[in-house]
């Protein structure tokens, strides 16, 4: 499951660190700079790292974690909800070693992905950058991922542990999560892609979980993922999420970052020299900072140019290959003849990446229209190709002039192709999404479009969810999410039927988003979000509660068609093999996903009516049969029983449920399992959303009282400041130019964006982060005079 430490470089790392005094031990558990590790003098170099989960950015400029800075160019790959809805792990890993080979190129020894924080709410804002609802699929794409990165010598990221699923206060919020829910569903997916890959690295997230800072979270960093799991590689923080250095590394997070500041340093000293921090822990994370560089120095091929027309080649056949095709009477493939409308500002200025961290500059961009008009004046030179934008790209905002231009097109046409989706500036890390309708723009659009002309073929260009009230009208409607610099490529490819829209939904699509448990707690008080919901995200949700969502998870469909002509479940209780016969019967070659769901008995227990437990991607050609096999373990039934603190297996009739979506079975198979160690029995919620005594008793004692603004401590977030005098004065000395330095001037869109990154910030993000020199002690003395407490302030000082 871990990083080798036998082996040469270990004990190079170990024997190096013995050699060390405590001074310079602290140094290099912190970074050098934005992106970079400490050196040992002369002995081992720095090492970078650089984001992100679907491209490198590595920046050569100003440094900042929130995408403003420029990065040098590198190939944008479909982001995470795309290759998640390829449903195919093997693709996903010929993307992570491209990604690989791009890191390697630039000499980056870390790539800080993949993200596997589950969506847990349509208005996610990171959720472009994230997998997936169900942690099973996101842990084996992310799995995927992490193969193909390491499978060159680039160490990955596996990020942001645990339960970071919102983007509201981010940097300060607790979430408030019973242990069960926990474990099951935001836990599982790092746990399956520790066990699957082995990731080098490992970032803890910004959020408390259960009142504790993920920087220093005892239970989770300590027990779960140092102990239980055995993880022995890279704990790192996220970039100014290091809450209390001191336990962070007495629970074993190694590498604090962004470095530069060394503001931990004196605490770090002082914790050795009283021994409350055993100088033992100190080594081991000083020793894995090392290993990690020591690794690097042995990678070969470091510096070599990748390919990046393959790269661009193999972005274009993924987000093909993730495109997925949610409605379609027959329009799709497209035959072109007579005109063809293609109406949206998209098809010229396409939308292919989420903005944030994330955001890589790409080599090249496709966009629909370049590429749509040079085939078809290949192939199909009859046809007239005419465009109309029909909104303001970059605001979603349109004109009566712009849609009597758009539904005048339409109308003239034979067939439309309408982009529509979600500006950029709407989704970004940083912030969670205002809503999740189409901006009115759009939405007047469609409905325009529509009226005039049904054969149009809406394709969906957005990161997170969306309710689409007129799903049902197009004559197709595709999700293509955002395909990266070659979607608008592969959006031809699909399009006109040179590949097949290959995915399937990653997350399902609900009719209302408020009829979701969710979103009930969504984004929570300004310092608490509760998980009320448990593990009824997604289908998990729709399925046990019998709201339907309007397109399923796990659903797409296929230009072609599949029939299962066996289904077959062997093996001996719960090592079971599901065996289904596929056969292609259209005329064309196609993929198609076996689902496999597991639904327990849930008499002692509550649970979700089914979840996903393996899966399979097959491709057969015309007429062809294929076989596809799942394998499902004992861990693929057991609950987690809080009692005893383990996985159990739920005595009685258990279900496979083998199918094509989470609302599309065809087989079902009883599998009767008993159990030496059941759980213990559990109370039910009367409805999806526990209430405030059935959710005392899930977490095993009162709901958390919210914490309160006052008084302000080190992790107050600054716009908490702004409501006292002192506090906007210390924002206007130390805010302005910490801004200043993330970004010069620029766009009212970076202004707004940066504007809401430094309100939640944490204070002692200015001590970690800002323009230096702010220490603790300072922070600490401004905190109690904001307090109204001139004595500890003055007290402090003379403690300094
Ligand atoms: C993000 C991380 C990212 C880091 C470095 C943080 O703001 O949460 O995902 O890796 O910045 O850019």
């Amino acid at each position: 499951m871990s990083p080798d430490h036998t082996g040469s470089v270990g004990e190079r790392a170990r024997a190096l660190v013995a050699g060390l005094t405590v001074p310079q031990k602290i140094r290099l558990v912190s970074g050098k700079d934005f992106w970079r590790t400490e050196d040992l003098e002369a002995t081992v170099p720095a090492i970078t790292v650089a984001d992100g989960p679907h491209g490198l950015r590595k920046q050569v400029g100003a440094s900042d974690h929130v995408g403003l800075g420029g990065s040098v160019p590198a190939t944008c790959f479909p982001v995470a909800a795309v290759l998640a809805s390829t449903w195919d792990p093997e693709l996903v890993e010929e993307v992570g070693r491209a990604l690989g080979r791009e890191a390697k190129a630039e000499d980056v020894a870390i790539l800080l992905g993949p993200g596997l924080n589950l969506k847990r709410h349509p208005r996610g804002g990171r959720n472009f950058e994230y997998l997936s609802e169900d942690p099973l699929l996101s842990g084996r794409m992310a799995a995927a991922l992490v193969r193909g990165i390491q499978a060159e010598g680039v160490g990955a990221c596996a990020k942001h542990f645990a339960a970071n699923n919102q983007e509201t206060a981010r940097m300060v919020v607790d979430t408030v999560v019973d242990e069960r829910t926990l474990r099951e569903t935001y836990l599982r997916g790092f746990e399956i892609v520790l066990a699957e890959s082995s990731p080098a690295a490992v970032m803890t997230a910004y959020n408390q979980v259960n009142g504790e800072f993920c920087s220093d979270h005892a239970h989770l960093v300590g027990e779960v993922l140092r102990g239980e799991w055995g993880y022995d590689g890279l704990v790192v923080s996220d970039w100014g999420g290091t809450n209390d250095r001191v336990a962070g590394l007495a629970v074993g997070l190694d590498l604090e970052m962004p470095g530069g500041a060394h503001a931990f340093d004196a605490e770090i000293e002082a914790a050795v020299a009283a021994g409350r921090l055993p100088v033992a822990s100190l080594d081991r994370a000083a020793t894995r900072v090392l290993e990690a560089a020591l690794r690097w120095q042995e990678v070969p091929g470091r510096g070599t140019p990748a390919d990046l027309d393959a790269h661009h080649t193999l972005a274009r056949r993924v987000a093909a290959a993730g495109t997925v095709l949610l409605t379609n009477d027959g329009i799709l493939p497209l035959r072109p003849q007579g005109t063809l409308g293609v109406v949206g500002a998209f098809a010229t200025q396409p939308r292919y990446q989420g903005a944030g961290s994330s955001q890589v500059t790409p080599t090249r961009l496709d966009s629909l229209w370049d590429v749509l008009t040079a085939t078809l004046a290949e192939q199909a030179p009859d046809v007239s190709v005419q465009h109309a934008p029909g909104y303001d790209a970059a605001t979603g905002a349109t004109t009566d002039t712009l849609v009597g231009q758009a539904t005048r097109l339409a109308a003239a046409a034979d067939q439309v192709v309408l982009l529509v989706g979600m500006p950029g500036r709407e989704e970004a890390e940083g912030r969670d999404r205002a809503g999740v309708r189409l901006p009115d723009g759009h939405e007047r659009l469609v409905r325009a479009v529509l009226e005039v002309n049904p054969r149009t073929v809406v394709v969906l260009c957005h990161g997170g969810g969306v309710e689409l009230d007129w799903a049902d009208r197009p004559a197709a409607l595709v999700e293509a999410y955002l395909g990266g610099q070659a979607g608008g490529a592969a959006l031809v490819d699909v399009l006109l039927g040179a590949a097949e829209p290959g995915g399937r939904l990653a997350e399902s699509v609900p009719v209302r988003v408020v009829d979701l448990a969710a979103d009930a707690n969504f984004p929570g008080h300004p310092r608490q979000v509760e998980y009320r919901e448990r593990s009824f995200i997604g289908y998990r949700f729709h399925d046990t509660w019998s709201v339907p969502a309007r397109f399923p998870f796990g659903h797409g469909l296929s230009y072609t068609r599949f029939e299962h002509r066996a289904v077959e479940v062997s093996g001996i209780g719960t090592d079971l093999t599901v065996t289904v016969e596929l056969a292609n019967v259209g005329d064309r070659a196609g993929s198609e996903v076996v689902q496999v769901y597991v639904a327990g008995p849930g008499r002692l227990l509550q649970r979700p009516l089914k979840e996903l437990q393996g899966f399979a991607k097959v491709h057969a050609a015309a007429g062809e049969s294929v076989r596809a096999r799942v394998r499902l373990y004992r861990r693929s039934f057991t609950v987690w029983d809080v009692a005893s603190g383990r996985w159990v297996v739920e005595p009685g009739r258990h279900e496979v449920l083998v199918g094509s979506s989470s609302a599309h079975l065809y087989h079902r198979h009883a599998v009767d399992l008993e159990s030496d160690d059941p759980p213990a029995p559990a109370a039910r919620t009367v409805g999806p959303v526990a209430g405030d005594e059935e959710y005392a008793d899930l977490l095993g004692h009162p709901v958390p009282v919210p914490a309160r603004a006052r008084p302000f401590t080190r992790s107050s977030p600054l716009s908490d400041l702004g409501s006292s005098w002192a506090g906007r004065r210390l924002l206007g000395l130390v805010g302005r130019p910490m801004a200043r330095r993330f970004a010069d001037g620029g766009s009212a869109e970076r202004e707004e964006l940066l504007e809401s990154v430094l309100a939640g910030l944490p204070v002692r993000a200015l001590a970690q982060m800002g323009p230096g020199p702010v220490t603790f002690a300072r922070l600490d003395r401004l905190l109690a005079l904001l307090n109204g407490e001139p004595l500890r302030a003055v007290g402090r000082r003379r403690t300094d």
